[in-house]
């Protein structure tokens, strides 16, 4: 099938690794999606990859931390009539911080948003991703590798992205659908300051890009590739995290996340 007939859906595309994702996806003559909650902000995207690129843009503002927003969006999305061949489920939200001091609303909405919604959107679009032979790349972190204290919540949310992408690949394949976790080390994006997360050890330095993530992902993705965690030192880090006792890489971690 043409490209200029295919559709991607996005979570998350208005800023950051998803805006990147958007792009690589618009020049490789998909259609897109855009859903974040900015409705503004995705209607600049749109404008923007529509004139550079040539392709069709929707917009669908979406809360993602609504218990029912996988249902809401399937229904929005189905109305547009569209044969989805790339869902990105990249949306996501984290909180550094002690947890016994955390905000139980931000860590529902972490679940809902980087959990629920994932998981109900991917089930709702998989008819069509499976008679279509398409592909799923959902944005994890290199957190989703090991316990991190004082990022404990979404830690957990991005372990869970990782099993279940892993999964879901195992059981896909036979169908010719591909499931990618990409898994990114901290990066360059609003997100660090949104999670709090600015004065960690761990986003000091020369900070990986969104753009460099978001091609590595991308290539990861049309590759068919389970797991895709760019940079070398983060390799070697998830490596040598697997052969370390975990209460070991956890303190490690935990190290690197504490203000
Ligand atoms: N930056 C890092 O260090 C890093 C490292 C590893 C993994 N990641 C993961 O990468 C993904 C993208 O993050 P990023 O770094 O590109 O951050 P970002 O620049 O803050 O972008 C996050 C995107 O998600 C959307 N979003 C957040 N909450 C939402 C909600 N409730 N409903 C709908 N959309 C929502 C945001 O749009 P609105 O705010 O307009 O809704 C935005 O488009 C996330 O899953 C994050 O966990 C990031």
């Amino acid at each position: 099938m043409a490209k200029g007939s295919m559709t991607a859906v996005v979570t998350g595309a208005s800023k950051g690794i998803g805006y990147e994702l958007s792009r690589l996806l618009a020049r490789d003559g998909y259609n897109l999606i855009l859903i974040a909650r900015s409705e503004e902000l995705l209607g600049e995207v749109a404008r923007e990859l529509e004139a550079e690129f040539k392709i069709k843009a929707h917009v669908l503002a979406q809360d993602l931390s609504l218990a029912m927003a996988g249902d809401q969006l399937a229904e929005r999305i189905a109305q547009l009539n569209l044969p989805i061949h790339i869902l990105v489920n990249n949306a996501g939200i984290g909180c550094q911080g002690p947890f016994f001091k955390s905000n139980s609303v931000t860590n529902l909405e972490m679940i809902l948003t980087n959990n629920v919604a994932l998981t109900r959107l991917t089930q709702v679009l998989l008819p069509g991703l499976v008679a279509n032979k398409g592909k799923i790349l959902n944005t994890s972190s290199h957190a989703a590798f090991q316990p991190v204290p004082y990022l404990a919540v979404y830690a957990a949310t991005k372990a869970y992205i990782l099993s279940f992408s892993q999964a879901l690949a195992e059981e896909l394949k036979p169908k010719g659908v591909s499931v990618t976790a990409l898994c990114p080390g901290v990066t360059d994006t609003a997100f660090i300051r949104r999670a709090g997360m600015q004065d960690t050890k761990a986003a000091q330095g020369n900070l990986i890009s969104s753009r460099t993530v978001a091609e590595i992902g991308y290539r990861g993705m049309l590759r068919g590739k389970t797991v895709v965690v760019p940079g070398l030192k983060e390799k070697v880090m998830v490596v040598a995290g697997r052969v370390a006792p975990r209460r070991v890489v956890a303190k490690i971690a935990g190290n690197l996340m504490r203000d």
